[in-house]
């Protein structure tokens, strides 16, 4: 069976789970395209992490599930940026996908070159994803260099990609700018080892942040070209953008990066996280306090917005609300955005409820951030087995590309040991 498109949004070989996932585009400040899918819930905090990520990295092999890849970079302290773009919309899918989740250290070496600061933040990567809820009974959390064969896969997609489409993408020119002192080879290649990342395990849904949908585009040109060479081999993947895509910094109009210093770490202190929302630029528009504001146009309120749970405008409407339930939280926006809109409520005052919010959103993660570091141990054996099932599914991909391309066969071994690991 093939897998190519066979109608807007369905694609031979992937089911959209019923409920979870998909509209066909992105819907609304969202980037549309064909390769782009929308995930319709995502989980507030009182579903996150109801798994526990603690114990038994014995897993069933969920073959039914359609799979699901995404990575994410351990080259600095992870943000709300990150949380919201993507972690949030990856916990999500693990419930409905075969999800594969990589700390990608490969990535990373291309801005990082100092050892032991890799191996930290890689580390401190995989204890984050434990924290916000993936849970290893159902997704595979793995460190991407236990898993060398995505550079053996990069290799081979190399060799059938037009160097012109590498040196065009603009995320390459923005990098070049970003690191004008270090412009290695490894970052020209950058995005076809993302392709061999999620095509090695033949994923259709990669749920990222809209700045990677270039990346995800770019995936699915190389999957064409390869197939189009050696044999329906992979399928496209498409990326899936949850309720915030495009989260901005605390200027208020660049991307919320830790490059730009823009950024709000997820597990901060709560005295941090309250001095850096004290620090957000508002509504430029609303100079004095009694000035009417306009929250569609504020990126604090956008912030309020993301961390209220999807549900609580319907559970308001039926209404729900216990004390800091959906409906109450809802509640709280309407009359937020309505005595802004009317100039009764201040800047200052609307940025220290958003920090509350924060913080009360994020306190469990931290909690459970903390108790999971007291077990280095626990955590290294997760990253292991998790290693182990992605060799199996990716020695299995490798074994058909290479019978495929002519290249010899070969017997694969399982590396790794846990972030820890040297
Ligand atoms: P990285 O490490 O830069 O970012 C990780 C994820 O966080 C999302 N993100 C954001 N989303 C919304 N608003 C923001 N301000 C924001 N900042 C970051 C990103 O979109 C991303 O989903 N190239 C990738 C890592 C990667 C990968 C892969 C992703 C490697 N292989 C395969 C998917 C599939 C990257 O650098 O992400």
């Amino acid at each position: 069976m093939g897998y190519g498109r066979t109608r807007a949004g369905t694609w031979a070989g992937f089911q959209a789970p019923r409920g979870e996932c998909v509209d066909v585009d992105a819907g609304p400040g969202g980037a549309g395209g064909a390769g782009v899918m929308r995930l319709a819930t995502e989980p507030d905090r009182r579903e996150q992490g109801q798994g526990s990520p603690g114990q038994g990295a014995q897993r069933k092999e969920p073959e039914t599930r359609p799979r699901a890849f995404s990575g994410i970079q351990s080259s600095g302290r992870l943000h709300i940026g990150n949380y919201l773009g993507a972690m949030r919309p990856q916990v999500a899918l693990q419930k409905t996908h075969d999800a594969f989740y990589a700390v990608v250290d490969y990535h990373a070496l291309t801005s990082v070159h100092d050892a032991s600061e890799l191996r930290r933040l890689t580390r401190e990567a995989a204890l984050d994803y434990l924290a916000v809820g993936l849970d290893p009974e159902q997704s595979t959390l793995f460190r991407q260099s236990d898993v060398p064969l995505h550079t053996d896969l990069c290799w081979v997609l190399a060799t059938v990609t037009p160097l012109s489409w590498c040196v065009h993408l603009p995320t390459f020119k923005d990098k070049k700018k970003d690191q004008a002192g270090d412009v290695n080879l490894g970052l020209l290649s950058y995005p076809v080892l993302q392709a061999a990342d999620i095509i090695m395990y033949k994923a259709v849904a990669v749920p990222v942040g809209k700045d990677q949908v270039p990346h995800i585009e770019f995936a699915r040109e190389v999957v064409r070209r390869f197939n189009s060479i050696y044999g329906e081999t992979f399928p496209e993947p498409q990326a899936v953008l949850g309720s915030a895509p495009l989260v901005l910094g605390i200027d208020g109009t660049r991307k919320m990066s830790k490059s730009l210093k823009n950024h709000i770490e997820i597990f901060a202190s709560r005295e941090e996280l309250c001095a850096r929302v004290g620090t957000m630029v508002t509504d430029t528009e609303k100079v004095r306090r009694g000035d009417p504001g306009h929250p569609g146009r504020c990126n604090v309120f956008s912030l309020h917005r993301h961390f209220r749970p999807e549900s609580a405008g319907a559970a308001q409407g039926a209404g729900g609300g216990a004390e800091g339930g959906p409906g109450e939280l809802a509640a709280d926006l309407a009359e937020i955005s309505a005595s802004c809109t009317e100039g009764k409520l201040g800047c200052v005052e609307c940025k220290r409820r958003l920090a509350g919010v924060i913080d009360a959103h994020l306190a469990p993660l931290r909690e459970r951030r903390a108790e999971l570091a007291t077990r280095p141990g626990r955590v290294d054996e997760i990253l292991a087995a998790c290693a182990a099932r992605a060799t199996r599914v990716a020695a299995a991909t490798m074994d058909e590309v290479r019978a495929k391309t002519g290249l010899g066969r070969i017997t694969y071994g399982v590396a790794g040991g846990g972030a820890g690991g040297r």
